[in-house]
Parts: structure tokens; sequence; C-alpha cells
């Protein structure tokens, strides 16, 4: 199967446009990559840097995390907020020591038993530690579906089962390039969303798949009530 236009024009876009970060590098650990999703959850990308080097320079692996004292651990997390998931980060540290081998876990489904991770993580860590093509779906992601393949302005504010649906439907064929193609998607719809697609701004004219675009095709039409609030 050859990939879709809208495929190659968006991943070619993300190795062109990308940033580089630490936890994106091919050198990266997945303990780098599953930190990097817990610190990411609430914080944006700028707050992350500073404190995923420190982390990893005093816990490079599972095991180093697991035996650390927490005040510790609490304070390198420092002002990145919502304490409670430096904690949840430990525990899995934990569990990766206890019933993994100190490996971190290589499925979405095994990935999903760890503390703090739910559905977004276990797939994005199965995706970017490990090559998996699964369906990565966040905020950003969402919004980027449904203005490019919806046509609506925003998608919502919960994740509903017709925008499963569409996340599952415009996902490259994982059998194209062994699903290399798939997860570069996952991050390059992601990375779309954060540096051009943005929520309030989105720069259409800078879009490289703006002439895929259900919504630009419409004459980008502001968010309906119902959009905004549903
Ligand atoms: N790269 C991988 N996961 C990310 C995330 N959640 N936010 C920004 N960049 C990322």
């Amino acid at each position: 199967t050859a990939p879709e236009p809208v495929h190659t024009a968006l991943t070619s876009w993300y190795h062109r446009a990308a940033r580089d970060l630490p936890w994106r590098r091919r050198d990266c650990s997945a303990w780098g990559v599953l930190v990097s999703e817990a610190m990411l959850q609430q914080t944006p990308v700028s707050r992350v840097v500073p404190r995923w080097h420190e982390w990893m320079r005093r816990w490079p692996t599972p095991q180093h995390a697991a035996e650390a004292p927490v005040a510790e651990i609490l304070t390198v997390w420092d002002r990145l907020g919502y304490p409670r998931r430096a904690l949840r980060l430990q525990e899995s540290a934990q569990v990766i020591v206890d019933r993994h081998g100190g490996q971190v876990p290589q499925t979405a489904a095994e990935l999903r038993q760890l503390p703090g991770v739910g559905e977004y993580t276990a797939a994005a860590v199965a995706c970017f530690a490990f090559d998996q093509p699964e369906v990565v779906v966040d905020t950003n992601i969402r919004r980027v579906h449904a203005r490019v393949f919806a046509g609506d302005a925003l998608p919502g504010k919960t994740y509903t089962s017709d925008q499963r649906r569409l996340a599952h439907s415009v996902f490259p064929d994982p059998a194209v390039d062994d699903g290399e193609l798939a997860c570069t998607w996952n991050i390059a719809v992601m990375e779309l969303g954060a540096l051009v697609c943005t929520a309030r701004s989105p720069s259409c004219t800078a879009c490289p798949v703006a002439e895929f675009c259900a919504w630009r095709l419409a004459g980008s039409p502001p968010p309906t009530e119902q959009q905004r609030t549903r």
C-alpha cells in the first residue's frame, strides 16, 4: 500500500520543521520517553525540558528512581505542578523493577497497568519508545482531526466515540513502512497542533496540509455555539 498524500505531506513537514526535543532523539531510552510523557501531561514543553534533564541525570533508569527518597523526587519535580504525578511516576518505576525486570514494558496494554498511565500515555510510550503503530490521541491531535478531516473549528471538550472512530479512520496503514509512517503520523499531527494548527490562531498559510483541510476548504468558519460547549 502507498501512503496517502495527506500522510506524506504532514510527515515530511514534521521531518523538516519539528522541534528537536531530547525525548524525541533516537538515543532516548524508553524510560526517558515515559518520564517526558508524565511531565508533559499538564506542563508546557519549555518548562519540562530542564526538569527532564535533571531527572534523567539523577535517575537514568527505573531502578534509580525506584530507590530515590520521595523528598528528592518532589524537589526535582518542583514547579512542574500536580506533584501527585511525580509520586505516580516513582510508583511506576517500582512496578517496572518488581514486575518487568527493570525494563519499561513494550505494549500499550502492559503500560496501561502502570500507576498514573492512562490511555494516552500508554499509546504514546508504545509508539514513541517502541515504534508500535498505536493510535495516539491528545487535545492537539483531536483539534487537528476536527479541522482537517471533519471541517469543524474545534473538536468539543470531551473525547467522543465519533472522534475515536475518526482518529482510527485517518491513521496510516501500519503495513506501510513497517509502521514507521504510522508512528511518525502521531507525533507529526501532535506537532502540527502545537506549532501551526493552534486553538486560537492557526497559521493556515504555513500549514503543510492546508490543501487537504476540510475546515479551510469550507472557508474557516468560526466555532459554533455547539462546538464551543459540547
Ligand atoms: N513529544 C512527545 N510527546 C509529546 C508531548 N506530549 N508534548 C510535546 N511533545 C511531545
